[in-house]
């Protein structure tokens, strides 16, 4: 069912020099699916959402979107296809201000033409952003800072956005108001892949979950199949 899937990662290893960081990984994404990627620190959670974005180039295996092959490609490229990522630690230009950021967002061709469109779509879904469009980004809250990292990647167009532990460092409430603006963007018509340490809450957010440990896979299904003592389990590798 090719058209179905989104993205397909087929036995993918990657390599930090001599380090052997994931170890024949495979996922399956769904359009329009929301899928948790849950580990602990250093599972490789960041570095198969590398992998994906084309930061980092598996040694085999191979990474497929929409159908086609794109593992190779560059980080450009694979923004121009339609893929967003919004990196670990948000990682917003500290001295640019929210407007700015978001144009930065913006820098395909594609996306260059739509950008009056993107931005007033992305100040609808965060009215704080537009408020604060001529604040510098480090004045911000935390909070703020990972909705403007969002509203970012949302500026290229994507189909697909990769979301490294968006919640990480933030309140409990503030997560909360994240968590439904990624719904919102998820009934927007995005396929989206949350990685994320929390594992009740991606249990709760995704329509599927996979586990990793140690740069592998070690679980995965729908979390009405995963209790969260399997799960536990399987994250803790116990
Ligand atoms: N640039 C790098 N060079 C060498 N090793 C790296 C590099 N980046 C990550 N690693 C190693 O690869 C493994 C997986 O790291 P990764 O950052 O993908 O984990 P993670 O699941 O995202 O962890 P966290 O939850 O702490 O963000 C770790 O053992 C880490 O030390
Ligand atoms: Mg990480």
């Amino acid at each position: 069912m090719p058209d179905a899937t989104a993205l397909s990662v087929d036995r993918i290893n990657v390599f930090y020099d001599d380090f052997h960081a994931l170890w024949d990984i495979s996922l399956e994404v769904g359009r329009g699916e929301i899928v948790s990627i849950i580990g602990s620190n250093g599972s490789g959670k960041s570095t198969l959402l590398n992998a994906i974005a084309g930061q980092l180039i598996p040694r085999s295996g191979a990474i497929s979107y929409f159908g086609e092959t794109i593992s190779g490609l560059p980080p450009h490229e694979t923004v121009a296809r339609g893929m967003a990522l919004v990196p670990e630690g948000r990682r917003v230009f500290p001295r640019l201000t929210v407007f700015e950021n978001l144009f930065m967002g913006s820098y395909t061709h594609k996306a260059r033409k739509n950008r009056e469109q993107s931005l007033e779509n992305i100040y609808e879904l965060f009215p704080r952003l537009e408020e604060r469009r001529n604040q510098m980004a480090d004045t911000l809250s935390g909070g703020e800072q990972q909705m403007l990292a969002i509203g970012r990647a949302l500026m290229s167009e994507p189909k697909v956005l990769l979301c490294d532990e968006i919640s990480l460092g933030l309140a409990p409430i503030v997560i909360k108001g994240i968590y439904q603006k990624i719904k919102q963007i998820n009934e927007m018509g995005l396929t989206i892949i949350l990685v994320e340490q929390d594992i009740t809450r991606s249990l709760k957010a995704a329509d599927r979950a996979y586990v990793m440990l140690e740069g592998k896979v070690v679980l995965t299904g729908k979390p009405s199949d995963l209790t969260e003592a399997r799960v536990k389990e399987a994250y803790f590798g116990i």
